[in-house]
């Protein structure tokens, strides 16, 4: 499976941090956004990854991640050129994705938990048709959003809708067969002006190959698009790591779990971080 991170976008809710940066750039307590759903991808254990961004902050994805080798990955990078919406994604990925099944990840979203891994390879093997998550939060109409009927089926999902119909938002991961590239190619702009993820999910269910897996509180996830979310999750994490001495997206520690990485690498990648805690953190995997 392939994997596409989408980096791109204004950050115009986050001006004026965004002025001159990438919001996915931004710290989110001790790493980069941008690790986060990277750490994401890898736990699912998709390998080769597509890092879409603007003209302007591509440079800087490069220069944190390069080709992903010392990670184990192989990362690429593309440009959108203006935020023609997510799912313009697989077009922009179409030579990339070519006949092979593609995860979507938002590079502002966070996802932890003790039993999302086991999900996401559930995800993985049991992967048909799209899957999409549902997530229960109390400001439903702030995101997509999915219905369900008593028996559980989807009955509906939506695009911030003014009165939500649910209270499951849908959040920023997606898995699609490769076709996903023709059905984001046939869709037509929203009123806002773009390629709607949530046209694209519609299309799986009309299809009947949409499966939606509900997401229990064990697990967390954060959208980190305000101030107030970036530093409501900068505080989780620090909360996490400081109370349970685990890190959250750290993508040596994925790469090196997964056996992306040998011990060697990760010896080099802990050196490049010098004596910091970052650099202690991963020397203390070796350790242990
Ligand atoms: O976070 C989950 C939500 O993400 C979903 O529930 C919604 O269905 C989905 O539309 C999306 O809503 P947002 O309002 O959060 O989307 P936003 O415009 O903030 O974009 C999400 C990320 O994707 C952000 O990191 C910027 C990037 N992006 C977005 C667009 C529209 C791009 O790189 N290019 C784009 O064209």
């Amino acid at each position: 499976m392939k994997g596409i991170l989408l980096a791109g976008g204004m950050g115009s809710r986050l001006l004026p941090l965004t002025q001159s940066l990438s919001k996915q750039i931004l710290p989110i307590y001790d790493k980069p956004m941008i690790y986060y759903p990277l750490s994401t991808l890898m736990l699912a254990g998709i390998r080769d990854i597509l890092i879409i961004s603007s003209e302007r902050d591509i440079k800087g994805f490069k220069a944190l991640l390069g080709d992903g080798k010392c990670y184990g990955l192989s990362i690429s990078y593309k440009v959108q050129s203006s935020p023609r919406g997510i799912a313009e994604a697989f077009i922009i990925g179409e030579s990339f994705i070519g006949q092979e099944a593609v995860s979507l990840i938002l590079g502002d979203n966070i996802f932890y938990g003790d039993d999302f891994e086991k999900t996401l390879e559930k995800v993985m093997r049991d992967q048909e048709g799209a899957t999409i998550f549902g997530y229960k939060v109390e400001n439903p109409e702030a995101f997509g959003v999915v219905s369900f009927n008593k028996e559980g089926k989807v009955t509906a999902l939506e695009e911030k809708p003014k009165n939500p119909k649910s209270c499951y938002a849908v959040p920023g991961l997606y898995f699609y067969t490769p076709d996903v590239v023709q059905i984001a190619k046939s869709l037509k702009p929203s009123l806002r002006g773009e390629l709607e993820i949530t046209d694209v999910n519609k299309v799986y269910l009309n299809q009947n190959h949409l499966r939606v897996e509900c997401l229990d509180k064990k697990v967390v996830w954060l959208d980190t698009g305000t101030p107030e979310a970036l530093l409501k999750a900068a505080n989780f994490v620090e909360m996490v790591q400081k109370m349970q001495g685990v890190a959250i997206g750290c993508i040596e520690e994925v790469a090196y779990k997964k056996g992306f990485i040998t011990k060697s690498q990760l010896v080099a990648l802990a050196e490049k971080m010098g004596r910091n805690q970052y650099g202690n953190y991963l020397r203390g995997l070796l350790e242990g």
